[in-house]
C-alpha cells in the first residue's frame, strides 16, 4: 500500500472506530459485534505499525495506557474549579430559590442533576483534539493527569460535528461499582488488602505513574459543564445535550439522570425519586445539584468567595439503620488470610437485605468494641457488602461478651500469625488448610489465569475431597476414568474437563506466572515481570535487585517473589507443570526481527508517534536491550523532546549516538 492510501485508510478506520465507540460507550448501542469491533481496531493497528507516521496520538488504537508520568506536573486552570455549597435540607433549597429570584432578573430555569461521587476533572480541546486533563489540585491549579485519562474509553479523543475550536469541558471521574468490586476481589485474591471506596480509588487511581494500570481498572465519567470564550448556546441544559453530539458522554434526561424545570417543585421531585432510587444506579452519587440553565443569568448572580451563587449541591444523608450483631464468622482466603465476617439480624437497606457486614480485620474489631449482642449501625457504600459504622452503647447489656478475634485456624485449627506491619492474620499451614488448597486450584483455574474450560469450584471441591488433587500440578496427571467417576460428571463433560486441561498448556507465560498464585502478583505484575525475565529460571534465580529494577516491583512483591521460590515444593511444582507443557517461557511476537541485536538503547523524551513504552517494546521484540542510564555501554540514546540537558551531555560526552523518533522509525523499517 503506498503512502497516500495508507493514509486515507488509517482515517477512514479511525473514524469509522470512533464512531462504534460513540454507539457503544455513548449512545448505549450497537451495530457491530465485538469480533468485528475488534478486527476493526487490528486492522487499524496494523496499518499503524506498518505507516507509524500516521498513527496519531488520538487514535482510538491509544487507549491502552503505556505512556509512565514519574510526576505529575501542576498546570494553573483557566478558569478556577470552584466547589458548590452544600445543604442537607429542602428548606435550604427554598430559600437559596428565593434569594435568586430577588437577585437574578427574568423567569429562571434550573437545571437538576446527580452528584457524581467522584474526582473532578477539567479536559481541554483544541480543533477538537483532547489537549490536557488537569485535576482540580486546590482550585487554582491541579495535576496534569491527561495520560491517564486518555485511557478512559468514554472521554472522546478525538471530537466530531461544530465542537467550538478552544474550551473546557468538566466533569466526574469516577469508579463504577461492578469495576470497583471486581479489582477489590482481585486484590483479596492476591492478598493484598481491599480499597475502602471507590471515590477514594477512582482519585488514587487517576494518580498512578503507569497509565496501563488506570487503562485496565475501568474508571469511567460523566460530563456536566462547558467552559469557553465562544460556547455556542446560552444554556446550561442545551450545552451539555449539545456536548453528547461532539461525542462525550453527558448525562441523559431519558433516564432522569438531568432535568430542566422552572418550578422548585419540579426540583424536589427530582429530590426525591434520586432519594428513592440511587441505590440501583451502577455507579455511586452523594447528592443532586441545582444550577440556573441560562448563562447571562449565571453571571449576573456570580459567585461568592468559594462557590457559584447559581449552583447548590443537596447532599444526600448516608443509609445507615441498626441491626443486632449475633455472631462473627471467620473466612480464610487462598492466601491464608483470615477475614472476619459480621452476621446481622436481616435489615432492609438501600433497597436490599443485609444480613452480613464486612470486618476486614481485627483491628477493626477492636476499634468498634464489638460485643455479641450489639445493636450496630450499618451503612452501605460502594462494596457489595455493606459496612459496620457504629455501635449504639445504650442497648448493650452488661452480659454482652466482648468479641476476641480467633486464635486458631476455623478449617484446620492451625495457631494464626500476624506479620508485622500487617493488619491481617494469616493461617500459616499452607500445605493442607482445605481452603487454602481449593483456592489456589480455584485460582490457577480461573478465567484471568488458566481459564480451564469445564472445571468449577465445585469439581475442584470433589476432586479434593476424593484426594485426587492436591495441587494444580496434580490437575495435570488427572485421567478420564478418574474424572467420570465424580458425581453428577457424564461422559461429555469430564471429556470437556480434559480437554480443558491440555488446552490450558498453550496459555501464555504471563498468565501462568499469575496462576501461580504467588502473593501480590496480579495479572499486571506477572505481565511485567514475564516481559522483563522472559523465562521462569530467570524469575527463580533473580536477586531481589533484579527484581525491583522492573517498573512497579516494590519490595513487597519482590520479597514475596523470593519467598514463593525458597519453597522447594513449588519449585518441584512448577518441574511437573512444565513436564506436563504448561507454558513457562514467552512466546516470540510476531513481526519479530534481530535488527537491533546486541544494541543497547536508552529511550527519553516525550514521543511523537509512540509512547516511551512501545519504543521499549519495539526494540526488545527487534533483538536490542534497553537500559535507564547512559553509560559507555549504550549503543544509541533514542531521543524525544524534552530530554533532560544532562542526559544530551552524557549521551555527547561518551560519543554516544543520538537519534530521533523519525530516524530510529526509518532505521526500523529500512530493509537491508
Ligand atoms: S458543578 C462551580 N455538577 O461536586 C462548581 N459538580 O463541590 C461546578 N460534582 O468538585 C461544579 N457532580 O467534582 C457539578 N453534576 C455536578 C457534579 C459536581 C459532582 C462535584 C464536583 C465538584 C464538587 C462540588
Amino acid at each position: 500500500m503506498d503512502k497516500m492510501t495508507a493514509k486515507t485508510e488509517i482515517e477512514r478506520l479511525s473514524a469509522e472506530i470512533n464512531r462504534h465507540n460513540d454507539l457503544y460507550y455513548i449512545q448505549n448501542t450497537s451495530e457491530i459485534s465485538d469480533y468485528e469491533f475488534d478486527m476493526l481496531l487490528e486492522n487499524l493497528q496494523k496499518l499503524e505499525a506498518e505507516f507509524p507516521e500516521f498513527a496519531y496520538s488520538y487514535s482510538p488504537t491509544k487507549r491502552v495506557g503505556g505512556d509512565i508520568t514519574k510526576k505529575m506536573e501542576s498546570v494553573v486552570h483557566r478558569f478556577p474549579m470552584l466547589s458548590l455549597s452544600n445543604t442537607y435540607s429542602q428548606e435550604e433549597i427554598i430559600e437559596w430559590e428565593n434569594r435568586l429570584k430577588k437577585l437574578a432578573e427574568g423567569k429562571l430555569d434550573y437545571v437538576c442533576e446527580l452528584k457524581y461521587d467522584g474526582v473532578a476533572i477539567g479536559i481541554q480541546y483544541e480543533n477538537g483534539i483532547l489537549k490536557q486533563a488537569i485535576t482540580r489540585g486546590d482550585g487554582t491549579q491541579g495535576e496534569n493527569v491527561t495520560a491517564n485519562v486518555r485511557t478512559i474509553r468514554t472521554i472522546p479523543l478525538q471530537l466530531k460535528g461544530d465542537y467550538p475550536v478552544d474550551f473546557e469541558i468538566r466533569g466526574e471521574i469516577f469508579f463504577p461499582l461492578e469495576k470497583f468490586n471486581e479489582l477489590n476481589a482481585q486484590r483479596v485474591d492476591i492478598g493484598e488488602a481491599e480499597f475502602a471506596n471507590p471515590r477514594n480509588t477512582a482519585s488514587g487511581t487517576l494518580k498512578l505513574q503507569d497509565s496501563k494500570v488506570v487503562a485496565e481498572r475501568g474508571l469511567d465519567c460523566f460530563l456536566y459543564g462547558l467552559y469557553g470564550y465562544d460556547l455556542p448556546l446560552e444554556g446550561h441544559y442545551e450545552s451539555v445535550l449539545k456536548a453528547k453530539e461532539w461525542g462525550f458522554k453527558t448525562p441523559n434526561p431519558t433516564d432522569n439522570f438531568i432535568k430542566k424545570t422552572d418550578s422548585i417543585e419540579g426540583i424536589m421531585d427530582f429530590i426525591h425519586y434520586w432519594n428513592q432510587n440511587r441505590s440501583k444506579l451502577p455507579f455511586e452519587i452523594d447528592g443532586i445539584v441545582i444550577k440556573v440553565n441560562d448563562y447571562t443569568q449565571q453571571q449576573e448572580l456570580g459567585f461568592t468567595a468559594k462557590s457559584p451563587r447559581w449552583a447548590i449541591a443537596y447532599k444526600f444523608k448516608a443509609e445507615r439503620v441498626e441491626t443486632v450483631l449475633e455472631s462473627v464468622s471467620y473466612q480464610v482466603g487462598r492466601t491464608g488470610a483470615v477475614t472476619p465476617v459480621a452476621n446481622l439480624i436481616p435489615v432492609q437497606l438501600g433497597g436490599t437485605t443485609v444480613k452480613r457486614a464486612s470486618l476486614h480485620n481485627s483491628d477493626q474489631i477492636q476499634k468498634l468494641d464489638l460485643h455479641l449482642g450489639d445493636t450496630v449501625q450499618v451503612e452501605k457504600g460502594g462494596e457489595i457488602i455493606p459496612k459496620i459504622v457504629g455501635v449504639n452503647l445504650g442497648e448493650r447489656k452488661a452480659n454482652f461478651q466482648r468479641i476476641e478475634f480467633v486464635e486458631n485456624c476455623p478449617e484446620c485449627a492451625t495457631l494464626l500469625v500476624r506479620r508485622e506491619g500487617e493488619a491481617q492474620h494469616y493461617c500459616p499451614n499452607e500445605s493442607s488448610c482445605p481452603p487454602q488448597i481449593k483456592g489456589r486450584i480455584e485460582h490457577f483455574i480461573s478465567r484471568k489465569a488458566m481459564n480451564i474450560d469445564g472445571l468449577g469450584a465445585e469439581t475442584v471441591d470433589l476432586l479434593v475431597q476424593k484426594g485426587l488433587i492436591n495441587s494444580y500440578a496434580d490437575l495435570y496427571d488427572l485421567t478420564f476414568d478418574q474424572v467420570v467417576e465424580l458425581d453428577r460428571m457424564a461422559d461429555k463433560s469430564a471429556d470437556n474437563l480434559m480437554k480443558g486441561i491440555q488446552v490450558s498448556k498453550e496459555v501464555p507465560f504471563e498468565r501462568v506466572l499469575f496462576a501461580l498464585g504467588i502473593r501480590f502478583v496480579g495479572e499486571t505484575v506477572a505481565k511485567k515481570l514475564a516481559k522483563s525475565f522472559k523465562n521462569i529460571e530467570a524469575i527463580q534465580q533473580a536477586g531481589f535487585d533484579r527484581l525491583v529494577e522492573v517498573d512497579e516491583i516494590g519490595e513487597k512483591i519482590a520479597i514475596s517473589v523470593q519467598q514463593f521460590f525458597l519453597e522447594e515444593k513449588n519449585n518441584e511444582i512448577i518441574a511437573r507443570l512444565k513436564n506436563a507443557g504448561v507454558q513457562f517461557e514467552i512466546q516470540e511476537k510476531e513481526g519479530a526481527t534481530d535488527k537491533f541485536k546486541g544494541k543497547i538503547f536508552v529511550v527519553s523524551g516525550v514521543f511523537n508517534s509512540f509512547s516511551r513504552d512501545e519504543l521499549k517494546e519495539v526494540i526488545e521484540m527487534n533483538g536490542g536491550k534497553n537500559a535507564s542510564s547512559i553509560s559507555s555501554k549504550t549503543d544509541y540514546v533514542l531521543a524525544g523532546e524534552n530530554m533532560g540537558p544532562a542526559k544530551l551531555k552524557k549521551a555527547t560526552d561518551l560519543g554516544v549516538q543520538i537519534i530521533s523518533e523519525d530516524e530510529f522509525i526509518s532505521q526500523l523499517n529500512a530493509n537491508e
